[in-house]
């Protein structure tokens, strides 16, 4: 890092979820000057409500760019190309995305960071092993049966935690300017495996159920799902979940020059905090 960066304020977008509160609490730990940017901040970021960007790019340096809710939402990356714009008439000279694998919409974001003409960094990642403790999966976890429309297709999940670390070190450090990082976990697991894991490390019975996306779909109408939702969902259990993400990368290990953990090792820790057990 350059004594310029290091007296500059890097800017956490999604600083209070499952990756940004990482890259935040590990950028604390460094004595880095943050800013977190999301809704609930001191100095309020809303993706909706451009008039909100400008404030929070005052005298930022690097941006850590986690958009809400997904990147494979449409409009997404018109979004993702007008905040780099205002960020680099900011003074921001180093961008990092955190986007998903096999999404038409997230490549085009990507594209959009990567002709930004600042230092950029791309980290494609794929699902979070944190959507099981952290977000939806976590409430059927607890309710001992995970009824999802995927079958045997099988998934790399990867760690926020080894996310957190790459995105710390692309704000911080040389190297990896310019690298569009491909992180996985270590291994393939269908989601039955990953329930299976869960169910071991909490110690009780917990059921993955395969349906049809109409009967998925239908379900979550019942409950009173918003129809974006349901789409956004469906979308990511069906077309990003058909095959083509079904092999392991190696950004972790190229960014950190460590494996990346083990779905087991998140599925113990997380077990260990209470988050799976039930009041
Ligand atoms: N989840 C996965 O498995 C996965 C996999 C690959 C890629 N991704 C990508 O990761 C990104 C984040 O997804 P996530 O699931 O991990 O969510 P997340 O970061 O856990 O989402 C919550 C964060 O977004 C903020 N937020 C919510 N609405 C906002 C708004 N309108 N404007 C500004 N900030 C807002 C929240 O803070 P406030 O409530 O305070 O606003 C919070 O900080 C997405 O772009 C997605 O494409 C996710």
């Amino acid at each position: 890092m350059t004594n310029e960066q290091e007296r500059k304020t890097i800017l956490v977008l999604g600083g209070t979820g499952k990756t940004g509160r990482r890259v935040v609490e590990r950028l604390r730990g460094r004595g880095v000057p943050v800013r977190v940017g999301s809704r609930s901040a001191g100095q309020p970021f809303d993706w909706t409500d451009r008039t909100t960007w400008a404030p929070v790019l005052r005298d930022v340096g690097a941006v850590y760019v986690s958009f809400y809710p997904d990147l494979a939402v449409p409009g997404a990356p018109e979004t993702i190309g007008a905040f780099a714009d205002l960020a680099v008439a900011s003074g921001v000279d180093r961008l990092v995305l955190l986007s998903g694998r096999g999404e038409e919409e997230a490549q085009a974001a990507e594209k959009l960071i990567q002709s930004s003409g600042v230092e950029w960094t791309i980290l494609r990642s794929s699902w979070f092993s944190q959507n099981f403790s952290e977000d939806y999966l976590r409430e059927p976890v607890l309710g001992g049966e995970v009824v999802l429309p995927v079958g045997t297709v099988p998934e790399p999940f990867v760690d926020a935690d080894d996310i957190a670390e790459v995105a710390v070190a692309a704000l911080t450090e040389g190297g990896h300017a310019g690298q569009l990082h491909e992180l996985t976990g270590p291994r393939l697991l269908t989601f039955a495996d990953a329930v299976g894991e869960i169910a071991r490390a909490a110690g009780r019975r917990i059921d993955f159920v395969s349906v049809s996306v109409e009967e998925y779909t239908g379900a979550l109408a019942v409950e009173g799902v918003p129809v974006e939702v349901v789409e956004l969902l469906t979308y990511l259990f069906t077309s990003v979940l058909d095959g083509r993400n079904a092999q392991v990368a190696d950004g972790v290990q190229r960014a950190l020059g460590r494996p990346p953990r083990d779905f087991a090792d998140f599925a113990k820790d997380a077990a260990a905090t209470g988050v799976w057990d039930r009041a």
